[in-house]
């Protein structure tokens, strides 16, 4: 492949179906917020002012640090124009995002309408002139625990619609099980949400297993560690479940060492349908065109594959039937 055939490659439309809002934030912009509101975040940030963290679980926290600037609807509003600027600038048409009842007026229903309001005016702002599509993805956290989750999932099916789509669940993987976490699931699927969580990032494939069977999800976020038994990659195939795989993500992070030794290629060419993703992009130094590039120099990507990427990503997006006719 030549140079302008890359270009043209890294350049394409894309859809994006796993990132989290406040994992979006450019540092600057939470940097400003916290200069704003006289919150020394001094700690969180590196000289050169990217973020700063030493791992996953210290990652959480730095991450929930900077969220705690994002005070409130507002807050939100802003965070939102900046996030979908970035995705546009990166030639994403469509995208996904968590949102987390428990940041936007810890799970409060009145609350969480509010922030709601806020960030889809934003969005409309940003489709208008920046032609991408935002939707979200309400989202418990794992390590807030099962009881925490409750009242979000409440937020999340109180407000189901055409924004609001689905159920997530995020957060620190190796607390608690899934099966946890059913009954804020099943009122979710009650009130017509579609569902995902995370799940094979930081445990193996008997993790995925039991988000499938006791969640009931048609998602899952990264899912890669499915790799490693090849009866719960082919029980994907048969359920037709689709992953939400994060590569920079999982290199920056450590879950494997480098691009060229991580199991989305294998996965792809079993026949799971696998989708690209940046997760928490500034966090991990990435971007919806190094995704596409890496994979591409890595692999050997081309246009026919990133085709069927783009495919498997509109036809597991939460949106609605109108909304996927027009990013197809
Ligand atoms: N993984 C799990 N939980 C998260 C992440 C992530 O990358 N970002 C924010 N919450
Ligand atoms: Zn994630």
């Amino acid at each position: 492949m030549n140079e302008e055939q890359l270009d043209a490659l890294i350049k394409r439309p894309k859809i994006e179906l796993h990132t989290h809002i406040e994992g979006m934030a450019p540092p600057a912009f939470i940097r400003g917020l916290a200069q704003e509101k006289n919150v020394d975040l001094s700690k969180i940030f590196r000289e050169d002012g990217s973020y700063d963290y030493r791992d996953f679980v210290h990652f959480l926290s730095v991450y929930e640090a900077a969220t705690s600037v994002l005070t409130g609807p507002e807050e939100f509003a802003r965070l939102t124009s900046a996030v979908l600027e970035q995705a546009a600038a990166n030639d994403v048409v469509y995208i996904e995002s968590f949102i987390s009842p428990d940041f936007c007026g810890g799970s409060d229903l009145t609350a969480w309408k509010e922030y709601l309001h806020a960030i889809q005016d934003a969005a409309a702002v940003a489709e208008r002139d920046l032609g991408i599509t935002l939707r979200g993805i309400a989202t418990p956290i794992r390590h807030f625990g099962p009881e925490k989750a409750k009242p979000a999932a409440l937020c999340a099916a109180e407000t189901a619609g055409e924004f609001i789509t689905g159920l997530g669940m995020g957060g620190d993987e190796n607390q608690g099980q899934q099966r946890d976490f059913a009954y804020s699931f099943d009122m979710a699927r009650e009130a017509g949400l579609h569902l995902t969580t995370h799940a094979g990032e930081w445990r193996g494939p008997q993790e995925v297993r039991e988000a499938v069977e006791d969640l009931g999800v048609s998602r899952i976020g990264h899912g890669v560690r499915a790799s490693e038994d090849l009866a719960v990659v082919d029980m994907l195939i048969e359920r037709d479940i689709t992953l939400e795989v994060c590569p920079g993500s999982n290199v920056f992070l450590g879950v494997y060492d480098s691009l060229d030794k991580h199991p989305i290629e294998k996965l792809r060419d079993r026949g799971v349908k696998v989708t690209v993703s940046t997760d928490d992009p500034p966090f991990f130094h990435t971007t919806m065109r190094k995704e596409y590039a890496d994979l591409a120099r890595v692999f050997g990507w081309d246009g026919e594959i990133f085709d069927q990427i783009d495919k498997n990503a509109v036809d597991a997006a939460f949106c609605d039937a109108d909304t996927k006719a027009r990013i197809r």
